[in-house]
């Protein structure tokens, strides 16, 4: 399965997703492509560093179907069969998803359906939970809406600031996005409803 991981910043999880396929831990995977929306994000020298191709897509100067049909080309390009987002700052319209039906994984610092949207570890902090965690969930047309492959849970202290927070969680989505790339690549599940049930 040639994966694709979108990024538009420092690059953590993908770093985690190319580090367990390197290591054997996610059987039938192979990092295709990392490509990001912003020429600065740190993860695609991270990604370049490790000998994976990288790939810039700016969306300046293009439409926002315009982006996306250039994405997916770029995608397409390098034979990508199954998207991994990983902290890619965009929504992804119809069209896009239409292009890998099923296929298009992302992971949220929240235990969703709480949280959704940006600043979800802040969210949690100033809601008072006493858990979060991160999910990872297949993408559909709702804003981090789409059905759960896995989630991690941790604590939330009183003492905990979004910060914080934040950094406890993403040990977990190293864990966590693995996982679920390994299921996936495995083909042993099925959704049903918006339930993914092991098989
Ligand atoms: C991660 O915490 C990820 O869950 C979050 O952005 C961070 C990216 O970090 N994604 C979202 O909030 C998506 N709604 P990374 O670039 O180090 O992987």
């Amino acid at each position: 399965m040639r994966v694709g991981i979108l990024i538009s910043g420092r690059g953590s999880n993908m770093l985690a997703l190319a580090d367990a396929v390197r290591e054997g831990r996610a059987p039938g995977a192979q990092v295709a492509l990392v490509l990001s929306d912003k020429p600065q994000a740190a993860g695609l020298e991270r990604a370049s560093e490790r000998g994976i191709e990288t790939a810039v897509v700016e969306r300046r100067g293009l439409t926002r179907e315009g982006h996306e049909g250039e994405v997916v080309r770029r995608l397409r390009a390098s034979g990508v069969e199954l998207v991994c987002l990983a902290g890619y700052m965009r929504l992804l319209s119809p069209c896009f998803l239409d292009e890998f039906r099923g296929r298009v994984l992302n992971i949220h610092p929240s235990l969703l359906p709480a949280f959704p949207g940006l600043d979800a570890q802040r969210q949690a902090v100033e809601h008072g939970v006493r858990f979060s965690g991160c999910t990872v969930h297949f993408v559909d047309e709702t804003l981090d809406g789409g059905p759960i492959i896995t989630q991690r849970v941790v604590h939330v202290s009183d003492s905990d600031t979004p910060d914080t927070l934040a950094a406890r969680i993403l040990r977990e989505e190293h864990a966590a996005y693995p996982e679920a790339l390994a299921l996936v690549c495995s083909g042993r599940y099925e959704v049903l409803g918006r339930r993914v049930v092991r098989s």
